[in-house]
């Protein structure tokens, strides 16, 4: 009889298992046949895409013409495809740093930052909607954080914020700087993998002069144990190639370093960055590995409350390329 109960366990599990499975794979191929429709569909280019062809038409003109093939999904040679991705990876400081690792905060930087002398192409990267929306939504954060920091100080003696997949931390930094130096009721962990980006950042935060309310820890965020729960923790630019388990899974593992009734402040791309600037998405997809999940509002609110959050709304930047979600843990461990 307990035998047959365990089989009929192992069972169950290997159908939930499944069923997982099933989803995650009708969401890739919804994910696949949307950037199909919208690649074919959008054959007008962007005023930054025709100034780019200029700038090609004089300096490289095949590579033109063979960006445009490779956009229409015209197939071409390995030989030429070849010939196209070393002129962009030698042409352009941000394909090359995207194509060496797509989720390096580089390329976040750069779109932060800007190139004083930029090439035609990273002049297009800057330029284009997608690499505008992305500074739009370092500038979204630098709003919204406040607000919600005065929320929590209303009712708590210090806050703690905890930045996960932080970069240099360039959003903490800036909001620092700006309304709470030398208050240390505010303090700030950030967490990354890539120990450069966090001595870029200790440069930029002792430039500031906020460096001694900012900790830069060098690890992996899933494994982190912060020994004080964070009161706000940030996850920005981290879920936007992941898949809805993935999301999940990383946003259970994170409610166990919020404080009762933190809030967690999270973004993933949408949909409007695939339908408003394909051509920029099908370069950096083509040549750079760089691979979205789209998720609307529905879904990342879907994905908050599977995780186990009372979702608290979400806000965008100003193109409604990313939507950034705030959530508090539901169930207190
Ligand atoms: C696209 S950048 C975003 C940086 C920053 N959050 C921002 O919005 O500008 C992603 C960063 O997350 C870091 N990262 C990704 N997964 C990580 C993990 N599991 N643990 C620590 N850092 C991670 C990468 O090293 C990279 O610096």
């Amino acid at each position: 009889m307990a035998n047959l109960f365990y089989c009929w366990q192992k069972l169950l599990s290997r159908v939930g298992l499944g069923t997982k499975l099933i989803q995650n794979e009708r969401k890739k191929k919804e994910n696949n046949k949307l950037e199909n429709n919208e690649l074919k569909k959008n054959t007008n280019f962007s005023p930054e895409a025709l100034q780019l062809f200029k700038a090609l038409e004089k300096e490289a003109p095949k590579i033109k013409d063979l960006l445009i093939n490779s956009y229409k999904g015209i197939p071409t040679s390995p030989e030429v495809e070849e010939e196209v991705y070393n002129y962009c990876v030698t042409h352009s400081v941000i394909f090359a740093v995207t194509t060496s690792n797509p989720g390096t905060s580089l390329l976040t930087e750069f779109l932060y930052e800007g190139i004083s002398s930029p090439s035609p192409l990273d002049n297009y990267f800057l330029q284009c909607k997608a690499g505008k929306a992305v500074k739009a939504r370092l500038l979204a954060i630098e709003k919204e954080l406040p607000r919600i920091i005065e929320e929590y100080l209303s009712t708590r003696k210090e806050i703690i914020i905890g930045s996960l997949g932080s970069g240099p931390g360039r959003d903490i930094i800036e909001v620092f700087s700006k309304y709470y130096r030398n208050n240390f009721s505010v303090k700030a962990i950030l967490i990354d993998k890539d120990k450069t980006v966090l001595e870029r950042g200790k440069r930029m935060a002792a430039i500031k002069k906020v460096e001694n309310q900012i900790e830069f820890i060098e690890g992996n965020f899933l494994k982190y144990k912060p020994p004080r729960k964070f009161d706000i923790v940030l996850l920005i630019g981290i879920l936007c190639p992941l898949t809805f388990e993935t999301c999940i899974t990383i946003l259970k593992r994170i409610k166990k370093t919020l404080k009762k009734g933190g809030c967690l402040i999270a973004s993933n791309i949408s949909e409007k960055m695939l339908k408003e600037d394909p051509f920029t998405y099908h370069i950096m997809k083509w040549g750079a590995n760089w691979k979205m999940i789209f998720k609307n509002e529905k879904e990342l609110k879907k994905i908050f409350e599977k995780a186990g959050y009372m979702w608290r709304g979400c806000f965008s930047d100003a193109y409604g390329f990313h939507i950034i979600g705030k959530g508090i843990p539901r169930f207190y461990f």
